[in-house]
C-alpha cells in the first residue's frame, strides 16, 4: 500500500514539474515579446534608451558636393535596430508591431577637407565620420497610430548637435510615410541599403 508520505512526494514532484513548465513558457513568450517605446501622456514619444547599443545595420551618406552643395542631409545615416523587433524580424521576416528603428546622423569627418569634402587619412581618401548631428526614430505601431500609412510613425529629436531633444510628436503623415511607402523596399524600411537586414531575413 503506498504511504501518505510517498503520495504526498509524487504530488510535490509533479507540481514542482508543472511550475518550471510553465516559467519556461513565460520565459520564451517574453524572449519572443517586442521592447516598445515610451510616450508622454500629450502622445509625444521620449527619446529612446541606449540606441546605439541597438542593431546598427547601416550608413547611407548622401554629401553636399554630389548634391548640388545642399543636400537635405549631407551626413551619415547611421541606422539602428531595436535588438527585440531584430530578432522578429530574423524569425518571420516580417517587421512587428512595436519596432523601433533609429537613425542618427554624423557630420563628415573635418580634416582639411578638399571641394568633394573628402579627407585624405591614414587608411586613404575618403569620407569618414566626425561628430553627432541628429536623430530620428520610426515606431510601427498600428494601434496607437491607425492613420499612418503602414502603421509607421515618424520622429525627429533635432537636426542639430547634442543634447537632442527630450521627446518628439509624430510628423504628418505627407511629410515622411509617402516616400518610405513608394521607395523602401521592405514595408517602408530601405532595406536595399541594408544588407545586414537582407541577410536576417534570409535574403
Ligand atoms: C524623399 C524621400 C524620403 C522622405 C520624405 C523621408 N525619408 Fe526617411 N529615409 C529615406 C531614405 C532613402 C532612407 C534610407 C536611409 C537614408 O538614406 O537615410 C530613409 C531612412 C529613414 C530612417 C531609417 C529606417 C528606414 O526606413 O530605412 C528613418 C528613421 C527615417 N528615414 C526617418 C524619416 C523621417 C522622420 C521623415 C520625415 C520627416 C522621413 N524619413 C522622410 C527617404 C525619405
Amino acid at each position: 500500500m503506498i504511504k501518505k508520505k510517498q503520495l504526498m512526494l509524487v504530488a510535490t514532484l509533479a507540481t514542482t514539474i508543472l511550475v518550471l513548465g510553465c516559467s519556461l513558457l513565460t520565459a520564451q513568450a517574453q524572449s519572443m515579446a517586442v521592447v516598445t517605446a515610451s510616450f508622454n501622456d500629450d502622445g509625444s514619444v521620449k527619446q529612446p534608451v541606449g540606441w546605439r547599443k541597438w542593431v546598427f545595420v547601416g550608413a547611407p551618406l548622401t554629401p553636399n558636393a554630389l548634391n548640388g552643395g545642399n543636400a537635405p542631409f549631407p551626413e551619415y545615416h547611421n541606422v539602428y535596430v531595436e535588438p527585440s523587433a531584430f530578432d522578429a524580424y530574423e524569425k518571420t521576416g516580417k517587421w512587428p508591431e512595436g519596432t523601433q528603428i533609429a537613425k542618427e546622423l554624423t557630420t563628415i569627418y573635418q580634416n582639411n577637407n578638399d571641394d568633394v569634402g573628402s579627407s585624405a587619412e591614414v587608411s586613404g581618401r575618403g569620407f569618414q565620420q566626425g561628430e553627432f548631428s541628429g536623430l530620428e526614430l520610426t515606431i510601427k505601431d498600428s494601434k496607437r497610430f491607425p492613420d499612418m500609412a503602414g502603421g509607421w510613425a515618424y520622429f525627429s529629436f533635432g537636426h542639430k548637435p547634442q543634447p537632442y531633444e527630450a521627446s518628439a510628436k509624430a510628423f504628418p503623415e505627407e511629410s515622411c510615410n509617402a516616400c518610405h511607402a513608394a521607395n523602401a523596399a521592405d514595408d517602408f524600411v530601405f532595406t536595399q541599403f541594408y544588407p545586414v537586414l537582407r541577410a536576417a531575413k534570409g535574403n
